[in-house]
């Protein structure tokens, strides 16, 4: 799915958060998001996601204003995985249920990515009762499981150890090659939007902004 903003702005009160951006998010591609602490780069997930409907200018997705049906083929991983108080295995599986996908797909898709993911040892633990590492981890399994076309990921990878990132990195770059879909990912880490990101966003934050 592609996304083209057009001369986006965000203000919340009389603060300027950014003005009128211009850019386009490829299909396909991995976009990194950029800027320093409080340029509102999560502020602007949060507008593409529809999350937030307070702004001026236009978002397109493939050329289209958002609906419900688009709404549904997004998916937004937080910088604080919000996980529901019940199993993980149940938390991978919940966005194949609420698309009333066969029980036999869901029970299929969802034991592989455990399995993909090495956590099968967690799989019947609650999940708000994971780490912060596992946390995100399980965060991003559930993000990717339904096969969104658009994925966005406020900085899924801090505070991870780097076995778990180079892991993390991998299956983001998988699934971006195999299904050609869209990610937008914000990160702090120079390595990472170098070697994994196509192309990379700056955020500077509106200039002169109160
Ligand atoms: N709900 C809100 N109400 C008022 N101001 C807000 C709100 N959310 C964010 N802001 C302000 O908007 C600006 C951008 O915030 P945002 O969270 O988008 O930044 P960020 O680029 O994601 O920063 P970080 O790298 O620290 O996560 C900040 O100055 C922040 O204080
Ligand atoms: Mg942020």
């Amino acid at each position: 799915m592609e996304v083209r903003l057009e001369q986006v702005s965000k203000q919340y009160g009389s603060k300027q958060v950014f003005a009128s951006l211009n850019e386009v998010f490829e299909s396909g591609k991995i976009t990194g998001l950029v800027g320093d602490n409080g340029a509102g780069k999560s502020t602007l997930l949060r507008l593409i996601a529809g999350l937030d409907l307070d702004y001026s200018g236009h978002i397109y997705y493939d050329g289209k204003r958002l609906s419900k049906p688009l709404y549904q083929q997004m998916t937004m991983v937080f910088q604080t995985p919000y996980l529901l108080k019940r199993s993980v295995y149940d938390n991978i599986a919940y966005p194949l249920q609420i698309r009333h996908r066969s029980a036999a797909e869901i029970r299929q898709k969802t034991e592989a990515m455990i399995a993909r993911l090495g956590i099968e040892k967690l799989a019947d633990q609650y999940a708000h009762k994971l780490s912060g590492g596992e946390s995100q981890k399980v965060a991003l399994a559930r993000a990717l499981i339904f096969e969104p076309d658009l994925v966005l990921l406020d900085e899924p990878m801090s505070g991870i150890d780097a076995a778990s990132v180079r892991f993390m990195e991998e299956m983001i770059q998988e699934y971006v090659r195999e299904y050609h879909k869209t990610v937008i990912m914000i990160t702090h880490n120079a390595r990472q939007a170098q070697e994994l990101c196509d192309r990379i966003v700056h955020l500077h934050g509106a200039a002169g902004g109160k």
